[in-house]
């Protein structure tokens, strides 16, 4: 009998990874101070104090991105989710990189629990990593981009149809990469690292 493709391990995993991404990606933006700190609300989220946007339409930005993104990770198709910072100029100043990778021929059930718990420790992490809690020069903007490892095509699914490709600036030279955390929970693996420019391109 075919599973549907929710009950597949993968099915699953995507949807406790798009949950967590979201409360990941909230902390980030709260972390890099883009708003008074009375945009946020303390929560709770496996047992870890997290950040909760008031502001509707910011929950909902948030929200709807990465809940967008959930067939597609599904499939294995998002390699990375990134956090981009923009000066007032529009260019990039800090990427925040989450980077996707499951293996999809894992057949067995997972334990939520053990990947929870995964995840609670890379959680844990984030309100401690220096990158994280520099504080960013006034007028910043931000967006949540996703990088997939092939495009789906348009007209395939109505998911597809609302992803637009960015025509986001580019840095000259390749970026400084510093590691922030890593865990690996078969079949998953996670990455979070921030993207800087090199010091030669002056960018503040
Ligand atoms: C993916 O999962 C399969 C089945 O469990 C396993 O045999 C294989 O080694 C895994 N691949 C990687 C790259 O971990």
């Amino acid at each position: 009998m075919e599973r549907r493709e929710n009950q597949t391990p993968q099915g699953q995993i995507a949807r406790v990874l798009v949950e967590f991404l979201e409360v990941a990606i909230t902390c980030v933006v709260f972390l890099k101070g883009v708003y008074p700190s009375g945009a946020f609300e303390r929560r709770r989220y496996m047992n870890v104090v997290v950040q909760r946007a008031c502001h509707p339409q910011l929950r909902y930005y948030i929200h709807a991105t990465v809940s967008g993104l959930l067939p597609f990770i599904q499939k294995g198709l998002v390699e990375r989710v990134a956090v981009i910072f923009f000066n007032a100029d529009d260019i990039p100043l800090e990427k925040f990189i989450f980077k996707l990778a499951m293996n999809l021929s894992y057949g067995s059930s997972v334990e939520e629990v053990d990947l929870q718990f995964s995840l609670r420790s890379f959680m844990s992490k984030l309100s401690v990593s220096e990158s994280l809690t520099k504080k960013l020069p006034p007028d910043c903007r931000w967006e949540i981009t996703a990088y997939f490892r092939s495009i789906p095509e348009a007209g395939t699914s109505k998911e597809a149809d609302l992803w637009i490709s960015t025509d986001t600036k580019q840095w000259q030279q390749p970026p400084l990469i510093t590691p922030i955390k890593s865990m690996s929970s078969e079949p998953l693996c996670l990455q979070l690292y921030l993207e800087h420019p090199c010091v030669s391109e002056s960018l503040f």
